[in-house]
């Protein structure tokens, strides 16, 4: 008798576990062989890629916005990659990778050193057009730069600064990286700018990694080292949110004059509430928009015009104000 029930027992579980297996084997071979079919029925003419400086950065996320709609626009696959954290070993390896896997052009942030030059060398062997975006290597063979004149961009910093303020300044900075090639050229501006402004004076330079941490503590310890520091100039796009979130925690009433980069929403609210003075725009989505156009024209003939530059200019609360009067019309 309890042979017999054991008996029916384990048939009765065989069969669902044979059951089960089955349903697995058929279900599962549906939900793959349905994936297979979606994505090879999407023929893309293109597949490009692009590389960020930092992958999850508010303002490469505006360079993917412009190049996404470009490519959805266009029917091109666009890959949007970059380095977990600011890092050139990274990007250029990833760089390197997307050459290797033979996409039809690369965007890029362009990057110091000699390893950047031989990488663009080694696509325009194999017939892969690199461009330059928001970051250029002049000395390069890449095909083109999109984006901001950097140079330019920093001698705006140094006439906001000269026109806003009065009598003698000690200017900090916070430089997004003191590597980055755009950084760099931002800040060759500003120095050219006041150079003949006897009353200013930069008087310290620190480092944020172009994150709101960092920027908030190189403000923390210029602020410590230079106690009298009257201006602070940020030159990347998270620099200036840092900024005020150290000077409102240790100098709240020194009514220092800030100067932000870029118009990431947190920077809008805090000109908008006069915490920031001016801030510097670029164009992160035209960019995006503008090297995807550059990158696909760059697959029927070479470009004539090499230096696409988008706009600069400087944002004071008076000039928000009436931007959104004109909305509200
Ligand atoms: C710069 C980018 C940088 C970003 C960082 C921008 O102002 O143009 O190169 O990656 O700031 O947040």
């Amino acid at each position: 008798m309890i042979k017999s029930s054991r008996f029916l027992l384990y048939t009765l579980l065989g069969s669902l576990f044979i059951i089960s297996l089955i349903g697995m084997l058929v279900y599962g071979y549906k939900t793959f062989y349905i994936e297979k079919k979606a994505l090879s029925e999407k023929e893309y003419d293109y597949h490009f890629a692009l590389v960020s400086e930092e992958v999850d950065n508010e303002y490469w996320r505006l360079i993917e916005a412009g190049a996404k709609q470009f490519a959805e626009e266009h029917n091109i696959y666009l890959e949007y990659i970059g380095p977990q954290r600011a890092n050139n070993e990274q990007l250029l390896n990833l760089l390197d990778r997307m050459i290797a896997v033979k996409v039809d052009g690369i965007i890029t942030q362009g990057v110091e050193g000699e390893r950047f030059a031989r990488l663009a060398l080694k696509g325009a062997e194999r017939g892969i057009p690199i461009i330059t975006v928001d970051t250029d290597v002049n000395s390069s063979v890449r095909k083109a730069y999109v984006g901001t004149d950097n140079f330019h961009a920093g001698e705006l910093i140094g006439q906001a600064i000269i026109e806003n303020t009065k009598g003698k300044q000690a200017i900090g900075v916070v430089m997004g990286r003191y590597d980055g090639i755009n950084q760099q050229e931002r800040m060759k501006g500003l120095e050219a700018a006041i150079k003949e402004e006897e009353r200013l004076e930069i008087v310290a330079i620190a480092e944020s990694n172009i994150t709101q941490v960092g920027a908030a503590q190189a403000t923390y310890s210029l602020l410590k080292e230079h106690p009298h520091i009257t201006t602070m100039v940020g030159t990347s796009a998270l620099d200036g949110i840092g900024i005020v979130e150290a000077v409102e925690e240790i100098a709240p009433n020194r009514g220092l004059y800030i100067v932000a980069f870029d118009i990431l929403l947190e920077t809008l609210a805090l000109l908008e509430a006069e915490r920031i003075d001016a801030t510097i725009v670029q164009f992160p989505e035209e960019m995006g928009y503008q090297a995807m156009k550059a990158m696909r024209d760059l697959q029927f003939h070479e470009l004539i015009d090499t230096k696409i530059m988008t706009e600069t200019q400087v944002l004071e609360k008076a000039t928000l104000d009436l931007l959104q009067q004109g909305d509200a019309k």
